[in-house]
């Protein structure tokens, strides 16, 4: 079974004359386990691929299966929990971050396991873990407004890998970050893949993390213009 497949995915935004498509006719899919890359230069359709796949751009045309459920077909399927599924099979990394402004970095993280039915021991320490993987040991119990652009980003990162989602969707993630915590948040994504089996789509400018994929989307213009296992690095700029 596929953790992703998606068939003839198209997005097109607005009506008429004004209308954009964004996304054009995507067909893929992406193994539990695999920790996949999408490059493609600004405005190529990078977002919107990842939001219709994650539940929170609704396809225009073409079919979407999240971990087994379809969700769409020429639009959102009628009748689905579109915010249970995003919760019990997602984890979303996205650059506005939306840290919860009266929680430590601690209690971020915790939420997002206490409301999967986790006790609360086993959240501290689950949280306390992946906290510290991500170089934050020492941040545990500060509120964002007292944390850099890097070190919330971090945050968002434990939270959306706390309850170790099915499917992980990433808009570039280590783009606000330093070398360092660029791999640190490499590595965890690799290790949820490999013990997880999470599949894991990735958008990325950063060619230092590219050794880490399995496989690479270039899109350009709303199409999927070319996919490459590893070892490629020319598409970089
Ligand atoms: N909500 C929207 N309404 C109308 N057009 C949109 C909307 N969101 C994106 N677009 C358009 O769709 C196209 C693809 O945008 P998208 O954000 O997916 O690109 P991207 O590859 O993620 O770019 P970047 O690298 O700059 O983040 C662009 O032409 C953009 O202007
Ligand atoms: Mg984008």
């Amino acid at each position: 079974m596929y953790a992703i497949e998606v068939e003839r995915l198209t997005k097109i935004y607005g009506k008429g004359e004004t209308a954009v498509t964004a996304i054009s006719d995507a067909t893929f899919q992406v193994r539990p386990g695999e920790l996949v890359a999408i490059l493609g230069p600004s405005g190529s359709g990078k977002t919107t691929l990842l939001t219709a796949i994650g539940l929170i751009n609704e396809p225009t045309h073409g079919k979407v299966v999240i971990d087994g459920a379809a969700v769409a077909d020429e639009g959102w399927l009628p009748g689905l929990d579109l915010k249970r599924l995003r919760r019990e099979k997602l984890g979303f990394i996205f650059q506005a971050h939306n840290l919860i402004p009266f929680l430590t970095a601690l209690e971020n993280v915790m939420i997002a396991l206490e409301i999967n039915r986790l006790t609360r021991r086993e959240a501290t320490e689950r949280a306390t873990e992946l906290l510290a993987s991500l170089n934050l040991g020492h941040r545990l119990h500060s509120y964002p407004t007292a944390l850099s652009g890097g070190e919330s980003q971090r945050v968002a990162i434990a939270r959306a890998l706390a309850n170790r989602p099915k499917v992980i969707l990433a808009d570039e993630p280590t783009a606000a970050l330093d070398t360092e915590n660029g791999r640190n948040v490499m590595a965890l994504l690799k290790k949820l893949a490999v013990e997880n089996h999470s599949a894991i789509l990735v958008v990325t400018h950063d060619r230092r993390m590219v050794e880490g994929f399995d496989r690479i989307f270039r899109v350009s213009d709303g199409r999927i213009v070319g996919e490459d296992g590893n070892g490629i690095s020319r598409d970089f700029t």
